[in-house]
């Protein structure tokens, strides 16, 4: 049993024990509930309610005064989805088992206590204990032991292997160096994936927005969450694989939108670009350089004396036509937008605020005022639909200067000189007449102004997609902005943190996010800017941020050799951009990260569990950054299978660490056997046409491989409605032995457009072939051009296009 002191903490001895702490007790009976299909077991002191979300997940919520409110938070997308999942329940000798589909919970009676298990009886969550007091604080405990490894919790600092860790989900503004005991960030998704390689794994959302903690350090055999305040409203989602939990979560809270194609590119950013020249002249050097840039960012600058929906027209005299300049270079603008609006009567945007009763107010109905960048300001109340909406079209300022994407910041709420760094917990938020306090809701604030964002340029830009990205958010924010990691620095430590960083976000739900590239504060040296580079690249976000009176490190701030080096690898993203562009469709459909840690590929080998100093690019690309300085080599874990480098083409078989060559402008990079990888000639930014053709590149002779490789407009919501194309790539040997590629058009959905001649290369083919045939539909096998190079042992073959067709090499 855990003790009161986890719903006390620091108060031990006397002064917590004084506080009762009650606890569900004996249950006296099970019932159905009409409508919902839950299953009540009414205990001496609470009632628990069971309910089935699909057959994957069942919810678990405490009721302790006599109403049963099944009302969610904004988290969660869809109470039941699929089909109605049949509920059987039963009782032996005081042991209920209730069967939900294919997961059956059990419920032993005196006292409460319940296990899950998965289809095949095998254990998932085994509760040990829940309690609560009578100031709304609760906890729940669950086993653990010595097997256990913890991932998920969203964005926190530390390894990828949460085990013996403990996190509070609580927004929090953390301008000091993020270190491993911070305990709480911008971001709370307050969920965890509990993994045993000898048993199914699941996961586990508490779905409360106001704070609460994981705690998996205190106890050698359980793992607590307690909450300060709110309900008491878990779902658990059944494996077995990682991935069923990955995806499951990602059924429940949501999957994101195809982000544009420009938002995928590279992007550059410092607080701030000053003016007009600035910007100008900074867009002008990426294209004279020839390093590929789509997005430049305005920070706080732009505005006239940080009012939101305004320009500082002595920096930016001209924005409109500098936007348009900056189109027909290829460049996309993201101003930043604050929740903080300005305390000032003659600002329209404040103005409209109070005489609407728009922003955040105490239950007395003071407007509660805090300090931001623009000095005393009040904050819009986004539980409101009314003020979301008006929020959201608000930013048709922007969009009329031709701007799709926004850059949500602050939105924890920070608050400048306040202890507690956010708005005051008695500010209470409407929502829609279902009122909440800050304490309950907080970790939701961010989510729901970039909700508000995202939907009011999704309203106004006819068609176009939005981008968002956000500091703050809560479980499901995926839905709505990519996540960047706030204001880190340029230390080593913190680029070697962001992995396990953004592999965790992934793991929970957030596919779409990355770390300032180079280091926020603090200042980057070259090497660091280098290295850091390599590895952002291939991140899913791909931003180069840095704070105002910082060393300047834009890609070229540190001399030619490192120029180069970043030239290298952002073009790399782009040539890559074909198979990452699939990999946010595969986000995007099932939720499955873009980058990934290698426990998710490989869950049977131990070596793995903790391993975040490499990451999967998709399931085929294995990159391993260096992350240290004056460093030239490092340790590369190859997982089972046979690898190869990416740059040099050389073999390795897996299951073993190998030593890479590493100097400066290298960043060792592995593909699978197998793999089946598209690329595309180098861009200077995503919407670039090319007459080059599209790349396949297809990774050794012999092991079977299969790809499928996605297609849109790069701009619209066409795919929603099927304008997409889907090509499935087959590789392997056929009945003769001969190796063949096999091309299925799986979805035609896209308009003609010009026909792509396509390059297949065939790396690490052992033989010269002696025949390389292509047929189509109707039509007999016709030798096509193909040239093999003895040396790289590598097989050029062209194509017209990338139709369905069967290429077969003799
Ligand atoms: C916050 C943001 C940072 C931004 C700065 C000024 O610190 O995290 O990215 O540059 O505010 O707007």
């Amino acid at each position: 049993m855990i003790t009161s002191e986890a719903i006390h903490p620091g108060k031990s001895g006397a002064e917590g024990a004084q506080t009762a702490i009650t606890r569900v007790g004996a249950v006296s009976k099970a019932t159905r509930e009409t409508g919902t299909g839950a299953v009540l077991f009414h205990g001496e002191h609470a009632k628990v309610g069971l309910r089935a979300v699909n057959d994957q997940i069942i919810r678990i919520k405490l009721f302790v005064g006599d109403r049963l409110d099944w009302t969610s938070t904004p988290a969660i997308l869809a109470q039941e989805n699929g089909e109605p999942v049949a509920v059987e329940l039963s009782e032996q000798e005081g042991l209920y088992s209730v069967s939900f589909g294919r997961l059956r919970a059990e419920v032993a009676t005196a006292p409460f206590a319940l296990k899950i298990y998965d289809a095949q009886d095998r254990l998932l969550l085994d509760q040990q204990d829940l309690l609560w007091n009578q100031d709304g604080k609760a906890a729940f405990a669950a086993a653990l032991d010595a097997q256990s490894h913890f991932y998920g919790l969203g964005e926190k600092t530390g390894f990828l292997d949460k085990k013996g860790e403990k996190y509070t989900m609580w927004n929090t503004d953390v301008y000091d160096p993020h270190v491993p005991d911070i305990e709480a960030i911008y971001q709370s998704i307050p969920y965890l994936v509990h993994f045993r390689y000898d048993r199914p794994a699941y996961g586990l959302l508490l779905d409360n927005p106001g704070k609460t903690v994981f705690d998996m350090r205190s106890y050698e055999d359980q793992y607590v969450l307690t909450m300060e305040s709110g309900e008491l409203d878990l779902y658990v989602i059944a494996g077995p694989s990682l991935k069923d939990v990955v995806t499951g979560y990602a059924g429940l809270t949501g999957k994101m939108p195809m982000p544009p194609k420009w938002a995928i590119g590279y992007q550059q950013s410092r607080y701030s670009y000053m003016n007009q020249e600035e910007v100008m002249e900074l867009a002008r050097s990426f294209r004279e350089r020839n390093i590929p840039c789509d997005v430049i960012y305005l920070d706080i600058h732009y505005m006239h004396e940080y009012r939101v929906f305004t320009w500082d027209t002595n920096r930016f005299p001209k924005p409109k036509e500098m936007i348009t300049q900056l189109q027909e270079m290829g460049f996309r603008i993201v101003p930043i937008v604050d929740p903080g609006v300005k305390k000032d009567p003659k600002y329209k945007v404040y103005q409209e605020g109070i005489a609407a009763g728009h922003f955040c107010s105490k239950l007395e109905g003071d407007v509660f005022n805090g300090k931001v960048w623009p000095g005393v300001s009040a904050f819009p109340d986004f539980t409101e639909d009314r003020t979301a909406e008006w929020w959201g079209d608000l930013h048709k300022f922007y969009i009329e200067h031709g701007i799709h994407g926004i850059w949500n910041d602050m939105n924890e709420p920070s608050v400048f000189e306040t202890e507690s760094k956010t708005m005051e917990l008695d500010v209470v938020h409407g929502n829609n007449g279902n009122p909440k306090t800050h304490e309950e809701w907080h970790n939701l604030y961010g989510m729901l102004m970039s909700k508000a964002t995202f939907e009011g340029l999704k309203r106004n830009l006819n068609g176009e997609r939005p981008f968002v990205v956000t500091r703050a958010g809560y479980a499901g924010i995926q839905r709505y902005a990519a996540v960047w990691t706030g204001d880190n620095r340029s230390y080593w430590e913190h680029m070697a943190m962001s992995i396990p960083m953004v592999l965790n976000l992934g793991l929970s739900g957030v596919a779409f996010a990355g770390p300032d590239i180079g280091g926020f504060s603090h200042h980057a040296s070259g090497e660091l800017l280098a290295r850091w580079t390599q590895m952002g690249a291939l991140f899913p976000f791909c931003r180069n941020h840095a704070v105002l009176d910082s060393r300047r490190q834009e890609p070229w701030a540190f001399g030619p050799e490192v120029e180069a080096i970043c030239r290298e690898y952002i073009g790399l993203r782009y040539r890559l951009l074909p198979y990452i562009y699939t990999l946010f469709h595969q986000a995007a459909q099932s939720g499955l990260p873009i980058i990934r840690p290698l426990i998710l590929e490989y869950p049977q080998d131990r070596e793995v569990y903790n391993l975040c100093d490499q990451f999967l690019l998709g399931r085929d690309l294995l990159v391993a950054p260096v992350y240290r300085p004056g460093t030239s080599a490092r340790a590369v874990y190859l997982p089972e299978g046979v690898w190869y480098n990416y740059w040099t083409g050389e073999r390795y078989e897996g299951g073993r660490s190998i030593l890479a060559d590493a100097p400066l402008s290298v960043m060792p990079i592995y593909a699978r056997e197998g793999a089946i990888i598209p690329e595309q000639a180098l861009r200077q930014y995503t919407g670039e046409s090319s007459s080059e053709p599209l790349q396949i590149h297809v990774y050794g002779d012999w092991a079977p491989g299969k790809f499928e490789f996605y297609e849109d407009d790069g701009s619209t919501f066409g795919y929603e409605q099927g304008a997409y194309r889907l090509t499935r790539l087959n590789w392997g040997r056929g009945a003769s032995g001969a190796l063949k590629l096999i091309c299925i058009v799986a979805h035609d959905g896209l308009p003609q457009v010009e026909k792509q001649a396509v390059k297949v290369r065939v790396k690490q083919i052992s033989e010269r072939p002696s025949k390389v045939q292509v047929q189509t539909v109707g039509s007999f096998a016709q030798e096509v051009s193909w040239s093999y190079d003895e040396r790289a042992q590598q097989l050029d073959i062209e194509l017209s296009e990338l139709g369905a067709c069967e290429v077969s090499i003799q």
